[in-house]
């Protein structure tokens, strides 16, 4: 069993992207790894543009960062590449943060033409960071993200085809990644 975060890195309230994660976790959970989820829009805005590095919320996701075997990192396309509040979280981890850590890049967008940005524009910052593995990710159109009055989420079936394929793709290699310890 592994233990994963996964970030949401949408500022909206009522993101799909945010919905989309929670949904995946559960997939994750039910193959037996734990789950954590981190909203980067709960974290103190001050925090994020001031670059504070020492703030206690920063820290503590900092530390979550470390005692994780895997990292799910979710964005919505903003500008044709990732949101601003997840580069801004990014930029305040150390540097080499997802040293030997498995890692699932995500993303939700309005149209095809920006398919490619997580392998442009997340996957580089991610490998930057020393991530050990980045599995295969999937952008999936908001359209094909319907949530419902009671707050129930449905995908496409093309799309839930995609996701179940990677999600399960990055749970077998999380077991086959060799355990984590805090220190690294
Ligand atoms: C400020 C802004 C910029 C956007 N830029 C793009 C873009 O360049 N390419 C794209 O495919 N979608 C773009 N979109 C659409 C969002 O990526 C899409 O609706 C996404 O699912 C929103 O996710 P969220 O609800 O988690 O924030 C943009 C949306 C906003 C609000």
């Amino acid at each position: 069993m592994a233990t994963v975060l996964s970030v949401s890195g949408s500022p909206s309230a009522s993101s799909r992207t945010n919905r989309l994660l929670r949904h995946l976790d559960r997939r994750l959970t039910a193959q037996g790894h734990e789950v954590i989820p981190l909203d980067v829009r709960t974290l103190p805005a001050e925090a994020l543009l001031g670059a504070d590095f020492h703030h206690p919320a920063i820290v503590a996701a900092t530390e979550l960062f470390a005692r994780v075997d895997g990292v799910v990192v979710g964005t919505p396309v903003y500008k044709a590449s990732y949101s601003g509040v997840l580069k801004a979280l990014l930029d305040l981890l150390p540097q080499y943060a997802l040293t030997g850590k498995t890692v699932l890049p995500l993303a939700t967008g309005g149209t095809t033409a920006h398919v490619l940005a997580i392998d442009y524009a997340l996957r580089p910052v991610l490998n930057s960071m020393g991530a050990a593995h980045i599995v295969q990710g999937w952008f999936t159109l908001d359209k094909d993200i319907t949530v419902h009055e009671d707050g129930t989420l449905s995908v496409a079936p093309d799309a839930t085809e995609a996701l179940v394929q990677v999600v399960d793709q990055f749970s077998a290699a999380l077991d086959r990644a060799p355990v984590l310890t805090a220190a690294g």
